[in-house]
């Protein structure tokens, strides 16, 4: 009867062990040797209301007419190889700047005390079937201590837009998606006026989130035709979103896409894990793991001896919507000679 017992026993071990899906291999992100993986310096800036309309209108004349044409990209004109930035973020946080022609401010609404620097520090490796990124910036980790939902913080938070082929992203990043007319902006359209409108009605939304500008035609109720929608994404348009949500004492991994609009999805390809640390004025640590190539239609794959570009978003120290540090894209390469940073290839 006993051996009886064991043979079931073993029998129902070895079904388990077939029929349950196996845990995904690579190391845990967290747990890589990343005192060896070299770190590059990420510079994010309080943008305020600056918007793709900003960058390419007459506001920004001389920058204006570089991005329309696709030359000069961000870096050129305003960041040196010495990691120098030319720009009036102290002024644009503080809301003293003002917009060259229009005299609007950049900031309508400015947030006592905040800065308008942020310096970050990534870190990328890959083996054959994973990449793992680490991202570090300093922050007083407002949302870490548990119970800071309760009282009402929003929940620090860092994201990526990725992506491989758009020549647009590759030179001016997350810039173009953000929109004078995405609600969260002081000219968006209000609630009303866009459950109205055929295109979110359709998807039964009332704001309008983050789009890449070439799916619409010059505005947020413009959507461009449903063929040329697919061409784009197809031809490389859809841009990949990395984000980690931190609070009460863990990160979050969220995994979704910028294209005609900004959604998350339900099933996450998307590893993460996070830390923050009260050493020398306290810091965040973000770590991501993902698939190179996921195969969902939703997602940027990445091959192995691919470059891709990347720009990152920090929301920190209770702050929720446009209120972000952003940075200029980089490229990264996946065993590829090129590239403002090299990924590390992880040993076996
Ligand atoms: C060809 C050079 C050039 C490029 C490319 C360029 N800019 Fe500018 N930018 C300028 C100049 C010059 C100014 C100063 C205002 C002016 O004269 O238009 C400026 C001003 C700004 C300002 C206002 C704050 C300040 O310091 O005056 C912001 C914000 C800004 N640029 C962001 C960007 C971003 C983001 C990109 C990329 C999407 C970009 N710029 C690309 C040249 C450029």
């Amino acid at each position: 009867m006993k051996k009886k017992i064991f043979i079931l026993s073993l029998l129902i071990a070895v079904f388990l062990m077939v029929a349950l899906p196996l845990p995904s291999r690579g190391v845990d992100a967290g747990r890589i040797d990343w005192q060896k993986i070299p770190s590059t310096r990420i510079t994010l800036i309080y943008p305020g209301t600056t918007s793709f309309e900003f960058l390419t209108g007459d506001d920004h004349r001389l920058g204006g007419r570089n991005i329309l044409r696709g030359k000069k990209d961000c870096k050129r004109c305003h960041l040196s190889k010495r990691n120098e930035l030319d720009l009036k973020t102290a002024e644009i946080v503080s809301g003293v700047l003002k917009k060259k022609r229009s005299r609007k401010p950049f900031e309508p609404d400015p947030i006592s005390g905040k800065k308008g620097l942020l310096i970050a520090s990534l870190k990328a490796a890959y083996d054959d079937e994973f990449i793992y990124i680490m991202l570090m910036w300093p922050s007083t980790g407002a949302a870490w201590p548990s119970g800071s939902a309760a009282s009402g913080i929003e929940a620090d938070r860092v994201s990526m837009q990725i992506n491989k082929s758009n020549d647009s992203f590759r030179r001016y990043g997350c810039f173009i998606t953000c929109h004078s007319d995405l609600n969260t902006m002081p000219d968006g359209p209000g609630v009303d006026l866009v459950k109205k409108d055929p295109y979110y009605a359709g998807a039964k939304r009332k704001d309008v989130r983050l789009y890449a500008f070439y799916t619409r035609d010059g505005a947020w109720n413009r959507p461009i035709e449903k063929g040329a929608l697919g061409a784009l994404r197809k031809g490389g348009g859809l841009i990949d979103l990395w984000s980690m949500e931190i609070s009460e004492g863990k990160g979050e991994a969220m995994d979704g896409w910028v294209f005609d609009d900004r959604r998350f999805e339900a099933a996450s390809d998307i590893e993460g894990s996070a830390v923050w640390t009260g050493r020398n004025g306290g810091s965040y640590r973000a770590f991501f793991k993902r698939k190179l190539a996921t195969g969902d239609a939703s997602d940027v794959d990445i091959r192995v001896g691919e470059t891709f570009s990347l720009a990152v978003a920090v929301h920190d120290d209770n702050t929720d919507k446009r209120r972000h540090y952003v940075s200029f894209p980089s490229t990264i390469g996946i065993g590829a000679e090129v590239a403002d940073i090299k990924a590390y290839r992880l040993e076996k």
